[in-house]
């Protein structure tokens, strides 16, 4: 499909060699709705994919069956080579694996540390270390009810530091906020792979943003893998243009 672009890089790449991560083939069929067809996407340690794809192409479908939420109908996700396809959310939490979700739902009459107190723990850092991170050590006290959608956004990635993930799968982080708050948690995330080696998947639509977070794209368009690669690449490739500008 893209043989007229020599320089790049192939859609639908095999997962990569070493990846921590990979998605080998998965399908996820929703009654009749195919919301997944054989996506295949591999992540490195220490790399940032962004996912990218218009609404209802199936972005969190895939962070719901990367992170047990969702079993796949076929195919398989691998960490770090052994197949951990249909785990339970909270073995893989165990195992390394944690995510933040679309619209984050904090227990509101909890302060902020309560929120990060009564989830799974695993990692080596201290809860106060974990919110100094995401920059809301100085609203620890505060209840999450009473938090901004920003600094909710803040504590869900909170959240899921908790448990000492290696791979983080970030959802839509960046949706609603100010070109501010974006900037802010970009450099948040980018600081999570620099100092802790994290491993992330990235779902967001906008650009960016993914331009600060990611070193790769992947993109999805009706369940379906169009384009892996560079951002540059992906906001080059005609079937990409075509999806984004609806011709
Ligand atoms: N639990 C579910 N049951 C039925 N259909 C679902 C479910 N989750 C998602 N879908 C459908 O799967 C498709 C992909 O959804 P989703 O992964 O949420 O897309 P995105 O995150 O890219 O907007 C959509 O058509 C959506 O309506
Ligand atoms: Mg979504």
């Amino acid at each position: 499909m893209f043989a007229e672009s020599a320089s790049a890089a192939p859609s639908n790449e095999a997962p990569r060699a070493n990846a921590l991560l990979e998605v080998e083939g998965v399908t996820k069929l929703f009654g009749p709705l195919r919301a997944l067809d054989d996506v295949s996407l591999g992540v490195k340690q220490g790399e940032v994919l962004g996912l990218v794809g218009p609404n209802g192409s199936g972005k969190t479908t895939v962070i719901n069956v990367i992170s047990g939420l969702l079993a796949p109908t076929s195919g398989r996700v691998l960490l770090d080579g052994h197949d951990v396809s249909g785990k339970a959310p909270f073995r893989l939490a165990r195992r390394g694996i944690n995510r933040t979700f679309q619209i984050p739902k904090p227990f509101p009459a909890l302060t902020a540390r309560e929120n990060l107190e009564v989830a799974h723990h695993g990692g080596t850092l201290s809860d106060g270390e974990i919110l100094e991170l995401v920059g809301l050590g100085g609203r620890a006290e505060r209840l999450a009810g009473e938090l901004t959608a920003s600094d909710q956004k803040r504590l869900d990635l909170a959240r899921a530091l908790v448990t000492g993930p290696r791979v983080l799968l970030v959802d839509e982080l960046g949706a609603g906020l100010s070109k501010t708050e974006l900037d802010e948690l970009a450099v948040i995330l980018r600081r999570l792979v620099a100092e802790l080696g994290m491993t992330m998947v990235v779902v967001e639509h906008l650009m960016g943003f993914l331009e600060q977070v990611a070193d790769r794209v992947t993109v999805l368009n009706a369940g379906a893998v169009i384009f892996s690669g560079g951002l540059s690449e992906a906001l080059a490739d005609p079937a990409v243009i075509k999806v984004f500008i609806g011709g």
